[in-house]
């Protein structure tokens, strides 16, 4: 059996259709996989990091080697904790290269067992992003081929309100 535990980390604020894939790709190849929502200290999110949790274990109750996890702290502390071998995390763009870069070496450096993993990100999911889905569907654009279906409508309804929360 294949031991091998592999980390997704990410803000999944909230999670799209793009990360479903990476994770989805990654399972394949990993004995297990620990999708982790975790701080990103440049980012203000809009959902909890439990509700954020929370959609991503409906959006992936189908596969029975991912697990989904909140972590307060650093990266790598975390991949000594549940002793993982693999970072993944998923290129879009070259625009992504550089900070990807930066924290694959960061993480190296703070935990030098585990490797970061980069896997391309699916050719119709290229665009996709986080906040690409909170800017269309505040203004009350479909974002049904952006997310996984579980999560659609409840973060459409908060989507909207978080746009006149703006406005007032
Ligand atoms: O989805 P994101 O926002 O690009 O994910 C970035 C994230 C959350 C993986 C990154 O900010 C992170 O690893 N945060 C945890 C704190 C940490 O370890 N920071 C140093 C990494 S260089």
């Amino acid at each position: 059996m294949d031991k091998t535990i592999a980390v997704c980390p990410g803000s999944f604020d909230p999670v799209t259709c793009g990360h479903i894939d990476i994770i989805k790709r990654a399972a394949k190849m990993f004995g297990q996989v620990i999708v982790v929502v975790m701080t990103n200290t440049a980012k203000r999110p809009l959902f909890s990091g439990e509700k954020r949790a929370d959609m991503l274990r409906r959006s992936l109750c189908d596969l029975p080697n991912v697990q989904v996890d909140c972590y307060d702290g650093l990266l790598a502390d975390y991949m000594r904790k549940v002793q993982g071998t693999a970072i993944v995390k998923g290129l879009r763009a070259v625009s992504d290269f550089e900070y990807e870069f930066q924290m694959a070496l960061t993480n190296k450096k703070l935990c030098p067992e585990a490797e970061t993993v980069f896997l391309t990100a699916d050719a119709q999911n290229m665009y996709l992003s986080s906040s690409i889905v909170k800017s269309v569907g505040s203004m009350g654009g479909d974002i049904r081929d952006f997310v996984p279906p579980p999560v659609y409508e409840e973060i459409q309804e908060r989507l909207v309100n978080s746009r006149k929360e703006d406005i007032l």
